[in-house]
Parts: structure tokens; C-alpha cells; sequence
């Protein structure tokens, strides 16, 4: 596995292997690398001969008062994690190279970007999209892998993707999780004994909206009202939100129609640490009589 941190000397090798017509597939990271990543890594292989993985935290996604400086950054762990999961370039550019004096552009997804997590965070989603278009532009990928785990990032950078006429294929990966069922997450390192084991109330409440809708029950309103309930019972939980939304729009859904597609997403802190999950529910798709 190769290192590298110049943007443009990994465009070249990249533009490199494309004149070769060789498949090229991008996971990009903030590190901290966990089974989550890693498993975006095997479906990259699985759909291209040559993977490279972008480990960048980028400050344009984080807002004042996020952890942007308290972001793990174990750089030499996680080179050695992608080497045995057998990347072939890890492009690890420093903050300046990324953004140099001068820089001024950024991408504005649209109403999209200013819902739920959005709303939460001002300004993270265009921060993830310049940032996700930068990487593209310098990986060149003829796919780029991203986790289902960020369900409204995925639909954002559908979208931007779409929208510009990019032209990478954006694969979604499913959520790796835990034993207990709480989604692999970087920041699962903040929380305490106590509040570890109060977090796997997110995957029950994802339990029981699978439950009910697999009773044919299409009041998705209704659903995330007793799923509320359910986080709510647990001590020291706060929801941010927790609803049915479109998986195209993220408008919240109250009832489901027939064929559509809808994620059913939480934030929920557990103490100080922000958690978030989500379920992909396609009515009528499943096991359900929707
Ligand atoms: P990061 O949080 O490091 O996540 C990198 C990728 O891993 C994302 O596509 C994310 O959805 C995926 N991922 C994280 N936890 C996962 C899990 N438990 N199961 C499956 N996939 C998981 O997301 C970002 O970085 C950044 O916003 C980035 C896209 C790199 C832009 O800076």
C-alpha cells in the first residue's frame, strides 16, 4: 500500500490507472478506522481492481463546538488496518493541502441539506459535499462506496452527484454494528459503562419499527411516535429527532405508499455523545403486506 498526500500526484497516478482501464473505487474516511469502514473496503474490492482509501478529518463539516479537535486521529493504526484489509493508496492530505490560502469554493446541496442533521449541524452537509467532490476530482473513481450508517449524507451525495453530472457510481453499504446492535461508530469511545449500554436503545427502537411494519402497518407517523416513547424511557437519552422521511428528499413521511422508499433515522444523545442510526424500509418490499 502505497501513502500519499499530494493531491495532485495522487491524481495522476489515479488519471494513470484510468489510461490503463483499470477500475478504480474511493472509501473515503475521516480515519479512526473500525469494521464499519473496513467492510466498505471489501465492497470496494468486491466492485473494483484498485481501491484507494482518502483518510482526511475535514474542518469544513464541523461546526463551532463540534470535536474537531478532539477527533481521534490514530494515523499509524489505521495505515496498518488499511494495509491488511489490502488498500492500494491511502491518500492522507494534510488541511492545507485540501484547502490552501485562497481557497473560497463550496458546493450548497440544496433544502435537503438544511433537514434533520442538517438542521442540527448549519453548513456540515455543503462541507461534506465540497469536500466528497474534491476527493472525487482528485481519486478519479469509477465508483465511490459511502455507509448507509450516514443515510441522509448517502442521499446527499446522490444527489450532488446526480446533480453535477459526475458521473461516479455511489454504492451504499450496509450498517456494520456491534454484537448488542449499536452501529460501529468512531465516537462510540466517549461513552461511559453506563451510557454504552443505554445506547442500544436506538437499535430497539429500529426493532420495533421493523415489528410493526411487518404487521402491514403503513401509519409511519404513529410508529415513530411509540418508537419516541421507547428512547424516552431510557435515562439520560435526548432525541434531536426520530421520524419516517422520503429516502430521496428526507421530507418526514407519515404514511407509507406502496413501492417507496423511506429511512426511518434518529439522533438521539446518550449523555454528551450524539448518536445516530437508521433503518431503510421500502414499503412492501420486505416481509411486511404494505
Ligand atoms: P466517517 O465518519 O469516517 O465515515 C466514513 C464512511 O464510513 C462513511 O461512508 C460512513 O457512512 C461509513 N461508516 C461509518 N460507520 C459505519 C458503519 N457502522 N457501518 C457502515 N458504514 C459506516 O462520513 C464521513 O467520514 C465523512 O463525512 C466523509 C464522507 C469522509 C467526508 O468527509
Amino acid at each position: 500500500m502505497q501513502i500519499i498526500t499530494d493531491p495532485a500526484e495522487m491524481q495522476a497516478i489515479a488519471e494513470n490507472f484510468r489510461l490503463q482501464r483499470q477500475r478504480i473505487g474511493v472509501v473515503m474516511t475521516m480515519g479512526a478506522l473500525h469494521d464499519g469502514h473496513l467492510s466498505l473496503v471489501r465492497l470496494a474490492q468486491k466492485k473494483a481492481g484498485i481501491v484507494i482509501m482518502t483518510i482526511f478529518v475535514n474542518p469544513t463539516q464541523f461546526g463551532p463546538g463540534e470535536d474537531f479537535e478532539r477527533y481521534p486521529r490514530p494515523f499509524e493504526q489505521d495505515a496498518a488496518l488499511a494495509r491488511s484489509a489490502g488498500v492500494d493508496y491511502l491518500f492522507a492530505p494534510a488541511p492545507e493541502q485540501m484547502y490552501p490560502e485562497g481557497y473560497s469554493t463550496s458546493i450548497d446541496p440544496g433544502p435537503m441539506a438544511n433537514r434533520f442533521e442538517g438542521s442540527f449541524r448549519p453548513g456540515h452537509f455543503s462541507g461534506v459535499a465540497t469536500v466528497v467532490i474534491k476527493l472525487l476530482n482528485i481519486t478519479r473513481p469509477h465508483l465511490a462506496v459511502f455507509g448507509e450508517k450516514d443515510a441522509q449524507q448517502l442521499s446527499v451525495i446522490r444527489r450532488v452527484v446526480r446533480d453535477l453530472n459526475i458521473g461516479t457510481i455511489i454504492e451504499g453499504a450496509p450498517i456494520s454494528r456491534e454484537n448488542d446492535g449499536l452501529a460501529t461508530s468512531s465516537r462510540n469511545i466517549y461513552l461511559s459503562a453506563d451510557e454504552r449500554e443505554h445506547a442500544t436503545v436506538l437499535y430497539h427502537a429500529i426493532q420495533h419499527a421493523q415489528q410493526e411494519t411487518e404487521k402491514g402497518r403503513r401509519d409511519l407517523g404513529a410508529i415513530a411516535g411509540e418508537a419516541e416513547s421507547i428512547i424516552d424511557s431510557v435515562p439520560g437519552t435526548k432525541r434531536d429527532y426520530l421520524c419516517f422521511v422520503d429516502e430521496d428528499t428526507f421530507e418526514t413521511a407519515e404514511t407509507a405508499i406502496p413501492e417507496k422508499a423511506y429511512r426511518f433515522i434518529m439522533a438521539v444523545r446518550v449523555g454528551s455523545t450524539r448518536l445516530i442510526d437508521n433503518w431503510r424500509y421500502v414499503c412492501g418490499g420486505g416481509n411486511d403486506e404494505c
